[in-house]
């Protein structure tokens, strides 16, 4: 049967570095692997009282039973102030609630963390690495990704250059073990 893994950008910039080494990420799944681009970018910011009041935004809802018909997840996100961005945050809060339907849980996820800086959002990565664990997403300890620097990862058209192709490769085939173990 066909697993199907959310692929999430903490970016919704146009010419996002990380939606570019996401689409690759997403290339490189065998085929029994279906991949699905979760959007955050349209969510309404949460508040609670959508949810008390009755009156939860459609884009909520739709969100919520997405992520719930996932098998996986997999994050590549950039840093902002050295944490995850607020549309990321948003959308784990958002699908985290009301209370005891938190639809990430008992999931098998992987960060990747994507910066132009030296320091490869390592601490999104990990701001990212505790969001999850307390969602109980079950998220792949190594390999560890983190792409910085990543113009070196680009040639002159700004496509992403063979051997960092080949290093994608190696952080999906070990989520997939990672999702298989877990299965
Ligand atoms: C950044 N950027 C950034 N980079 C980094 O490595 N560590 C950081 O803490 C920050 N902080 C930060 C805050 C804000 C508000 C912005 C807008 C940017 C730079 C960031 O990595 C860069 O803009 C990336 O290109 C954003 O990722 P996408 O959109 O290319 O995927």
């Amino acid at each position: 049967m066909t697993k199907k893994i959310g692929m999430i950008v903490g970016s919704t910039r146009k010419a996002s570095f990380s939606k570019k080494f996401a689409d690759k990420l997403a290339s490189l799944f065998p085929e029994e692997f279906e991949v699905v681009f979760s959007e955050i970018g349209h969510l309404e910011m949460f508040d609670q009282d959508y949810d008390d009041e009755g009156t939860t935004p459609a884009s909520w809802q739709a969100f919520r039973q997405e992520i719930k018909e996932l098998d996986g997840v997999m994050f590549v996100t950039p840093e902002y102030n050295r944490s995850v961005p607020p549309v990321l945050k948003n959308a784990l809060d958002i699908a985290s609630r009301p209370y005891g339907e938190n639809v990430w849980s008992d999931k098998a996820g992987a960060i990747v963390s994507v910066s132009p800086g030296a320091i490869s959002g390592f601490g999104a990565n990990h701001h990212l690495r505790q969001i999850l664990s307390f969602l109980n997403v079950h998220t792949m300890a190594q390999p560890e990704a983190y792409l910085g620097s990543v113009l070196n990862f680009l040639d002159d058209e700004g496509e992403i250059k063979a051997d960092t192709v080949e290093f994608l490769q190696v952080i999906v085939d070990s989520y997939v073990a990672w999702f298989n173990r877990l299965a």
